[in-house]
């Protein structure tokens, strides 16, 4: 036997990603149809744009040799410009006037990076995270690893409660740890899981408690926009960080995976000025800067405008999903009001809520029934934090129709249908029909 393996308490920490499971089931059965994966349109992903961009850079032994090299920590000048100047336009401002410049934007490995940097570079065991309840379920492993208390926000229509927000900072308030608390963190555009959006006046609200609470420390508000560019429906909305006007308290991030080719795996952040300072000093640790390659690349297309023209392409892509989507829920579930659903307007993601009487967990007999009539969702509590005073809520469930094919949608519906209508219990429904009426 060799010695015991001691793993720092950093990894012993460190949950298993539960989304592991799932993109094993599918490997695993080639019939299943997968509501559950969080991957993008494969059909629509942009090769042709991606040969010429590599071509382009590799034609020229100059500026190959340049992509070819190792770039710097805070990654390619040029392709800093562009995010900034994106973020900018889509506020109806300039960089000037948002008090940014290329100095305040880091590339990263995804926008995974940015998130993991960050917690990396504010967060101690003990100190207090906000999210919302439902929130991104992969950040949750990362905020574990910190050793940090996380506390949930609950959502409706308009995105995060911030009148439940505020509750929450008066009670840690008066139990006087409000100097702990560091970071709030909001995906504030057709959020995963929930494909829900911030309104406008929460946004406003949102800035405001901030500001107010930030008595002791300032509290940081990680705005992570990986969907924004992926509207298909109504106007944009300002940023979060379009109303930090002194860049002090929002950390924008976002991703050029989602709109263009997760396999570049290619992101970025937009931070306050004291921030990018701890921020580069770990990612120097980590890797001194991402893919070069990558960079270049993404940033020949958005040069050339094959970057903003696959948007447009994709966004009626998803569109056409989403309506699949909502129609099939619509036509499956007709009979059955006690299962609700989100209406996204952008994004790649509905929120199912059940009656509470059907658990949606990874061993639930819905879970088994779905696996029998070959579907996968992602169970719910996956993307809840452990509620601190209230219990777990189990009756939820992630779709995505982000990978599956458009002609799979209903079929996918159609067999969740199958799956969940049998454990619907008759006396339930007939209460809760008596209840609506
Ligand atoms: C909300 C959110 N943030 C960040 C990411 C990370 O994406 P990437 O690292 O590919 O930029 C994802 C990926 O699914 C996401 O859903």
């Amino acid at each position: 036997m060799p010695p015991p393996l001691q793993l720092s308490d950093l990894a012993g920490r460190t949950p298993e990603q539960p989304i592991s499971h799932f993109m094993k089931l599918a490997l695993e059965n080639p019939g299943l149809i997968s509501l559950a994966a969080g991957f993008v349109d494969e059909a629509s992903l942009p090769s042709a744009d991606y040969r010429e961009a590599i071509d382009h850079l590799l034609a020229r032994p100059q500026t190959a040799r340049a992509a070819l090299q190792y770039g710097t920590t805070q990654g390619h000048p040029p392709l800093r410009e562009k995010p900034l100047a994106r973020l900018a336009a889509a506020d109806g401002l300039t960089p000037q006037a948002m008090g940014l410049t290329s100095d305040d934007v880091v590339i990263t490995a995804g926008s995974q990076q940015l998130l993991y940097l960050l917690a990396e570079a504010l967060l101690d065991p003990g100190d207090i995270v906000i999210t919302e309840a439902p929130s991104y379920f992969v950040y949750h492993a990362t905020l574990a690893a910190r050793g940090v208390r996380v506390l949930g926000v609950p959502m409706d229509d308009e995105g995060l409660s911030t009148e439940a927000l505020e509750q929450v900072l008066q009670r840690i308030d008066r139990e006087g740890v409000l100097g702990r608390l560091k970071l709030i963190y909001t995906v504030d555009y057709f959020q995963n899981p929930s494909g829900l959006t911030l309104s406008r006046r929460r946004r406003e609200r949102l800035m405001q408690l901030v500001r107010e609470y930030s008595r002791l420390n300032r509290i940081i508000v990680l705005e992570d926009a990986a969907y924004r560019e992926l509207r298909f429906e109504g106007d944009d909305l300002p940023s979060l960080k379009s109303l930090d006007t002194e860049n002090q308290y929002v950390v924008y991030t976002s991703t050029f995976s989602k709109p263009s080719a997760p396999g570049i795996k290619t992101g970025y952040g937009i931070l306050p000025r004291d921030l990018m300072a701890g921020v580069l000093r770990l990612k120097g640790n980590h890797d001194f800067g991402s893919s070069n390659f990558g960079q270049y690349i993404i940033e020949r297309l958005l040069e050339t405008g094959a970057y903003d023209r696959h948007v447009v392409e994709l966004q009626a892509v998803y569109r056409e999903k989403a309506h699949a989507v909502l129609t099939a829920l619509a036509e499956e579930f007709r009979e059955w009001p006690e299962v609700r659903w989100t209406h996204p307007t952008g994004g790649m993601y509905v929120w199912l809520k059940f009656p509470p009487s059907i658990e949606t967990g990874p061993e639930s007999p819905l879970q088994r029934a779905c696996l029998r009539e070959g579907v996968l969702y992602i169970p719910g509590e996956f993307c809840h934090v452990r509620p601190e005073d209230e219990p777990l809520p189990t009756s939820e469930a992630r779709l995505c129709y982000g990978v599956v094919a458009l002609d799979q949608i209903r079929e996918g519906v159609r067999r969740l249908g199958r799956a969940v209508k049998p454990l619907i219990r008759p006396a339930q429904r007939s209460s809760k029909r008596a209840a609506a009426v």
